[in-house]
């Protein structure tokens, strides 16, 4: 049963997620958005790029297939792009008000899939990417891992419909991206938590929740989770969690106040 909303004076808290292709990160938004949301908080599940108007039209020009010929530095300058509209429009403004923000992919991401995979220089991204979010950084970053190679995350991403153009970039391409976030965990284990996913999702989702209870007490308290509270997730198939699904309109709100 919802908890009464919690003080307004509550301070916003930014999580990211991260990994490489087909890591399932979707659903360990929608769910933990949901356990937040039960106990009053305001929270907004955001995806890169995307979560604006102009975000999403940038993501569609990033993820065509038809822009194969896209120059590197031209996408990372799009991806940066889009950042810029989605922090200074909505996760700043969120934020300042005590909102949880749970976002799919941001820095690492960059640094992952543009550094390492398309082999541009990692500190001009790291400026880049410090310049979109004007100084802001996530509180806690859970980077879900598949356990199982490149080919195995590219397989089950792709299997959802057809490839996007970054899909399509080549198994050593997603091997260098896969390489790069275990580097960025090892780096920063204070605010890098990794998670290997599961076949049971419930026990995914306990590892996720581990990796943020230290960022809300209440999940430390004996009887925070009724019986039966992650293993509903091995059963239900994610459908009666709040729906974030593939379309922009979808991902932008898990409601809250
Ligand atoms: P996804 O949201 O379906 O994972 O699609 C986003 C794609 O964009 C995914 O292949 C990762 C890629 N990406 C980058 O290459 N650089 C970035 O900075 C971000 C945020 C995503």
């Amino acid at each position: 049963m919802a908890q009464p909303l919690q003080p307004t004076n509550e301070a916003g808290v930014l999580i990211t997620f991260e990994g490489g292709e087909g890591a399932g990160k979707t659903t360990h938004i929608r769910f933990l958005a949901e356990a937040l949301q039960g106990r009053g908080r305001e929270v907004l599940c955001l995806r890169e790029p995307g979560g604006t108007a102009i975000g999403e039209q940038v993501r569609a020009v990033l993820l065509s297939t038809d822009n194969d010929e896209m120059a590197p530095e031209a996408e990372l300058l799009l991806y940066e792009a889009a950042r810029a509209q989605l922090v200074g429009q909505v996760i700043a403004p969120a934020l300042a008000r005590g909102c949880v923000v749970l976002c799919d992919r941001f820095t690492d991401s960059t640094l992952a899939y543009q550094g390492a995979g398309r082999g541009l220089d990692e500190s001009f991204i790291e400026r880049a990417s410090a310049f979109a979010c004007q100084g802001l950084a996530p509180d806690r970053t859970v980077l879900l891992s598949t356990g199982g190679t490149a080919t195995d995350g590219l397989m089950r991403a792709t299997h959802r419909g057809a490839a996007d153009r970054l899909e399509e970039a080549g198994l050593e391409f997603h091997m260098r991206v896969n390489d790069a976030f275990q580097r960025m965990a090892a780096a920063h284990p204070q605010r890098i938590r990794c998670v290997v996913s599961d076949k049971r999702k419930s026990v995914t989702a306990r590892a996720v929740f581990r990796a943020v209870a230290d960022l809300f007490p209440w999940m430390n308290e004996p009887d925070a989770f009724p019986e039966g509270f992650f293993e509903r997730l091995d059963v239900s198939r994610g459908a009666s969690l709040p729906k974030l699904g593939a379309r922009a309109a979808d991902f932008d709100q898990a409601g809250g106040r």
